[in-house]
């Protein structure tokens, strides 16, 4: 069965020609389902870059990123991403924040789980 998330090679190049900047280079892994994954690395390593290709919020350069087998062209209804301070409600905790949107779909069942319960507290 195809993993969660694939990456293969994944690619990102902003800007063209002697303005091109390689901002995420050849990133290769998967995530199985259930997994919990951390990307760490320095300010300005790639993270947030590889979480929009992954999001389908920003378009590779090169490579592949496969969701359950199927490239990731475009955002998708079950890959949701909480963006850094600027855009957060500072009264919500990270898993509030995901499941905030759940609400707004009716998809919050997904997170009726007993470690998620401050989903709806
Ligand atoms: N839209 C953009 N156009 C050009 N360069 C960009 C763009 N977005 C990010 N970059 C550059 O790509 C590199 C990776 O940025 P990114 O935001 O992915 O890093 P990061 O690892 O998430 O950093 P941080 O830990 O500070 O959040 C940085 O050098 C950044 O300046
Ligand atoms: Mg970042």
């Amino acid at each position: 069965m195809a993993a969660e998330i694939t990456c293969e090679r994944a690619r990102k190049i902003y800007g063209r020609g002697a303005a091109a900047f390689e901002a995420v280079n050849s990133a290769s892994f998967s995530v199985e389902k259930g997994e919990f994954v951390s990307l760490l690395g320095p300010s300005g390593c790639g993270k947030s870059t590889l979480m929009m290709m992954i999001g389908g919020l920003e378009a590779i350069s090169g490579g592949t990123i496969l969701a359950a087998g199927t490239p990731i062209t475009e955002p998708r209804p079950e890959i949701g991403i909480v963006f850094q301070d600027p855009t957060l409600l500072p009264w919500k905790t990270a898993m509030q924040h995901c499941a905030t949107r759940r609400w707004w779909t009716g998809t919050l069942e997904v997170f009726r789980d007993p470690t998620c319960r401050l989903c709806w507290s």
